[in-house]
């Protein structure tokens, strides 16, 4: 297991260009299964990425990466149920359930455990899928799902607008019979590219103003060609890593319309923002304002993937800051290792308060998850001395090569292997 070392109180000056979204590129390699041939372009390099891929490939596909472009060939045969190993390799593997379903009418896979944010219950995907005429059997730890007759339309309104489940309708119903409705739906910009891709292969999805997904079942998809939006967690975090050293960076190819609710946050910081035609240029002061309240939301709100580092921004900042984490119930796991670092914050349920402290300082850390894992680089870039960070497999689930950017920004950042490290003593 490799980790990072890295060295804080250098200003970061330059330019990243963003990748791919990890949260767009997988529901979209999931509807693959689905059409011919799927030319997908800025697929980042992840390993949650590859574990999609490793799916498609048990599900009889070809996959086949150049560059960022990944070429994907669905097969004739194929099997209904993903193995175990497999499913575990990805928290989101569950994405694949109304694709499978689609593709097989029936599908046989595990059920999802509780992971690093919390219980990650899929009732909102199992009830809706039933009312599109699927019957579920949960039986030790797995889901058998057969589909009774013809997968066929329903209006659907969910209690949450759940990222997963709308994705998951959307894929079982677009060759489903008749019309489906999801009111209520998560509106996030990963939504409208899966919606995009499907279109592109033939489906009709159309999502209303009011963000309602409008899906009428067609008897058969054809392949596509298609571009992965960037990655708006990354851009975040790159914005977060400039401005805790006092840093100038240029974000080139992102979306700043996806990020209108966290670009003000930097504002409130003390950062000079502007934004152009996938451009992001955020200029920071020496030392940042506190951020008076991050509350948590569904899209278009302020979005949970960037209050982790975010809140490592506000560990150095001058100043209380409040966050309220109203999605995950456990979303707080980088707060211990952030306090080995001098940080100063309280939880309370889902409030955390703090308080920003002059100055943070080197020590030993462990990634808890993929966000908390990139909280634990951004503090660390603003850290005195050097600090080790250990589990990045976390980080490396949804960044690719974070290290290599930041040093192409003049972050001192390093990787180091695990048999090094041995030798080293
Ligand atoms: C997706 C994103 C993740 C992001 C999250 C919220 C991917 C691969 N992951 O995750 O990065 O943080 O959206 O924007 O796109 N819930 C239920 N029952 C369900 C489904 C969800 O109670 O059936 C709850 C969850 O426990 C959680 C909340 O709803 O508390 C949000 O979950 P959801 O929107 O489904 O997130 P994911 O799709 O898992």
């Amino acid at each position: 297991m490799d980790e990072y070392l890295v060295t804080g109180g250098r200003a970061l000056s330059g330019e990243v260009q963003v990748h791919g979204a990890k949260n767009s590129a997988l529901p979209i390699l999931a509807a693959a299964l689905l059409g011919e041939e799927t030319v997908l372009h800025n697929c980042p390099r992840l390993t949650d990425v590859e574990a999609a891929c490793n799916i498609l490939e048990y599900l009889g596909c070809s996959t086949r990466r150049e560059g960022q472009t990944i070429v994907i060939r669905a097969g004739e045969g194929g099997d209904y149920s993903i193995p175990d190993r497999l499913m575990s390799e990805m928290r989101s593997s569950i994405v694949f359930l109304g694709a499978v379903i689609s593709r097989f009418g029936r599908a046989v896979v595990s059920m999802p455990g509780g992971c690093e944010l919390g219980p990650r219950p899929i009732d909102i995907h199992l009830d809706c899928l039933r009312k599109m005429g699927v019957e579920i059997r949960e039986d030790h730890g797995h889901l058998d799902c057969r589909v009774a007759g013809r997968l066929h339309g329903a209006r659907l309104t969910l209690p949450f607008p759940s990222v997963g489940a709308t994705e998951n309708v959307m894929l079982a119903a677009v060759l489903a019979q008749g019309e489906t409705q999801i009111h209520n739906a998560a509106r996030e910009p990963e939504i409208a590219d899966l919606a995009d891709f499907l279109t592109a292969c033939g489906a009709k999805v159309r999502i209303t103003p009011e963000g309602t997904v409008l899906i009428q079942g067609v008897a058969a998809l054809h392949g596509a060609e298609h571009r992965v939006i960037p990655d708006r967690i990354a851009a975040a975090t790159y914005l977060c890593a400039a401005a805790v050293t006092g840093g100038r960076v240029r974000l080139t190819q992102v979306r700043p319309d996806h990020l209108t609710a966290v670009l003000p946050v930097f504002e409130e910081a003390g950062c000079r923002l502007q934004t152009g035609a996938g451009e992001i240029l955020l200029e920071a002061p020496p030392r940042l304002e506190r951020v008076r309240m991050v509350r948590t939301m569904p899209y278009p709100g302020f979005c949970t993937d960037a209050q982790s580092p975010v809140m490592a921004m506000a560990c150095g900042a001058r100043g209380t800051s409040i966050f309220v984490e109203t999605i995950f119930e456990s979303r707080y796991k980088q707060v211990d290792e952030l306090a080995r670092m001098g940080a100063r914050i309280k939880v309370e349920g889902r409030v955390a308060v703090v308080e920003g402290v002059e100055k943070l300082h080197s020590a030993s850390m462990r990634c808890t998850d993929l966000r908390g894992g990139a909280s634990l680089v951004v503090a660390a870039l603003a850290a005195e001395g050097t600090s080790a960070i250990r589990e990045i497999r976390h980080i490396d689930r949804g960044y690719e090569d974070l290290d290599r950017h930041l040093r192409s920004i003049g972050g001192e950042i390093i990787r180091r292997q695990r048999e090094e490290r041995e030798r080293q003593g």
